[in-house]
């Protein structure tokens, strides 16, 4: 009989759970959204009644909360309770790529996963649909059924894949307004009356011909592959930009009229320093991973490469900027503007900055860092969690400033590593004034005129063009 979802529960409170059970509570008034996490600290600020300080930044998302949270959105530690208590249990956790064992810094770190499964198929004492939200290499479901069905305590458990395509920065539009909705569920009388009580959820908002359903193993194949060809496209168009250094070609030019064919598309083929974030790196790694070990290693090699690309992109902005002030910054101050992985988010993780820094760091170059969300104490850890040096030596070599003037002032060099749109409206020639000469700006995401920088005095080098 199909099932009419009143309660839902959300393991894992982070970039994904929070945002898209704001969206369902939101959209959803006549069903109870439990959120819940294992992290005191991340749900106190989920319920902080400041809105401003969520964990999470993202536009838009603090009126939404507001909107819903203790009307039918709920933010909690008690994890167990949350589960007895749903009809439906989305898994939000991380899985980040192993750092131990077999499959080392390639496969697809599941404990968390098989953590909250244990702990579902302990706790429950009535059927539920459990779906599968994190990022999951093909054929988990496969694992997780074994360990729910295998608690003798007679509970049913269906189990469904729904990943996310939200990308941070837009997440609520992303949400509101999604290119299609992913629903894999087994082949089963049951899989289906479980698949038809999700897309009845969603239906709630979007339109029913964006719900595809699949069966789980399609569904689960697809995020991998969904990210695979994203990042796939922003390294193509990396490769090139570095061509185009070399032939005067313009790379913008060149993505604007590959893009204006309709089979290519404009959209993803903007250059930049390398893509970033938690997703791209660990979600191909682990396709190479899941390939190799069908013994399918052309397919492995074929995906590897776009990592590569990227791993090269990053250290050529790095390299340019030694290069470029006389092959040596040691000793230099240097000034970073942007250090989360994207615009319009507070998330770090991954990002180019990161490793652009730490390539500089190890040159003995001085840093000073700006980004307007980013904390002091994020950049910090960021850096220590590398290992290149030791913490003490991270906080004498950088510094971190609450101003962008302030950062630039006595500057060898300033470096644009993230595409915020407050850096273009900057008082250029007023930075320019307050460097060392001559003033070198390197724009590693496309964000400014090489006309007008040159007119006011810089030495400017943008990505993608020579
Ligand atoms: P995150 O690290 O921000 O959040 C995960 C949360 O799960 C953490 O707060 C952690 O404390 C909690 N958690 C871990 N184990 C738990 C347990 N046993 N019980 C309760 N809570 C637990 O991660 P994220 O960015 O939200 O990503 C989650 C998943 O979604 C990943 O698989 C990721 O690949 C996928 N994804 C992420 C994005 C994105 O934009 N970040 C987009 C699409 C898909
Ligand atoms: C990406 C996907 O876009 C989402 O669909 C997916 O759900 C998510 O990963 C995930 O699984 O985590 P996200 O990483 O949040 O989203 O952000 P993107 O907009 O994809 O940007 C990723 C990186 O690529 C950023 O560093 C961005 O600056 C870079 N990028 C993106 C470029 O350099 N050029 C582009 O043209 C586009």
């Amino acid at each position: 009989m199909l099932k009419e979802i009143k309660n839902i529960c959300c393991i894992g409170a982070g970039y994904v759970g929070g945002p898209t059970m704001t969206m369902i509570a939101a959209k959803c008034p006549h069903i109870n959204v439990n959120v819940v996490d294992i992290n005191d600290n991340r749900i106190k600020a989920w319920n902080n009644p400041d809105t401003d300080y969520i964990p999470i930044y993202e536009p838009g998302l603090a009126s939404l909360v507001n909107e819903a949270r203790g009307r039918n959105l709920f933010f909690s530690t008690n994890v167990n309770q949350a589960i007895q208590d749903a009809d439906m249990i989305f898994i939000s956790v991380n899985t980040p790529t192993k750092t131990y064992g077999v499959g080392k810094g390639m496969a697809a770190d599941l404990k968390y996963i098989e953590l909250c499964a244990r702990q579902i198929a302990t706790v429950a004492t009535s059927d539920k649909i459990i779906v599968e939200k994190s990022t999951l290499p093909v054929r988990t479901a496969e694992a997780l059924k074994r360990i729910l069905d295998n608690t003798g305590n007679g509970v049913h458990f269906d189990i469904l894949s729904n990943p996310e395509f939200l990308a941070e920065g837009t997440a609520v539009s992303d949400l509101l307004n999604p290119d299609r909705v992913l629903i894999g569920g087994e082949e089963t009388e049951n899989g289906r009356l479980a698949q038809q009580a999700l897309v009845d959820v969603y239906a709630n908002w979007v339109p029913k011909d964006r719900i595809l359903t699949t069966n789980v193993w399609s569904s689960e194949l697809s995020k991998l592959t969904a990210n695979a060809f994203l990042a796939q496209r922003v390294s193509s168009i990396n490769s090139l930009s570095e061509l185009c250094e070399v032939t005067e070609a313009d790379v913008d030019e060149v993505a604007r009229a590959i893009g204006s064919d309709s089979r290519i598309g404009s959209k993803f083929l903007k250059a930049s320093v390398g893509f970033g974030g938690s997703c791209f790196q660990k979600d191909i790694l682990n396709l190479v991973y899941i390939s190799k070990s069908y013994g399918l290693n052309e397919v492995a090699d074929y995906w590897e490469q776009v990592i590569i690309m990227n791993d090269y992109q990053k250290r050529r902005f790095a390299k340019k900027i030694v290069e470029t002030l006389f092959n040596t910054v040691s000793g230099k101050r240097i000034a970073i503007l942007g250090w989360a992985f994207k615009k319009d988010t507070n998330d770090t993780r991954e990002s180019a900055a990161i490793y652009v820094a730490d390539y500089l760091l190890s040159e003995q170059a001085e840093l000073v860092i700006y980004d307007p969300k980013v904390t002091k104490d994020q950049i910090f850890s960021d850096l220590d969690y590398l290992g290149s040096r030791s913490t003490e030596e991270n906080r004498d070599l950088v510094e971190v400033s609450n101003s962008p003037y302030d950062a630039v002032e006595n500057a060898h060099a300033v470096a644009i590593l993230t595409e915020w749109d407050e850096f273009v409206t900057y008082d250029w020639s007023k930075i320019y004034n307050s460097m060392l000469k001559p003033a070198f700006l390197f724009d590693g995401r496309r964000l400014l005129s090489d006309e007008l920088m040159r007119e006011i005095g810089f030495e400017f080098y943008k990505i993608g063009k020579g």
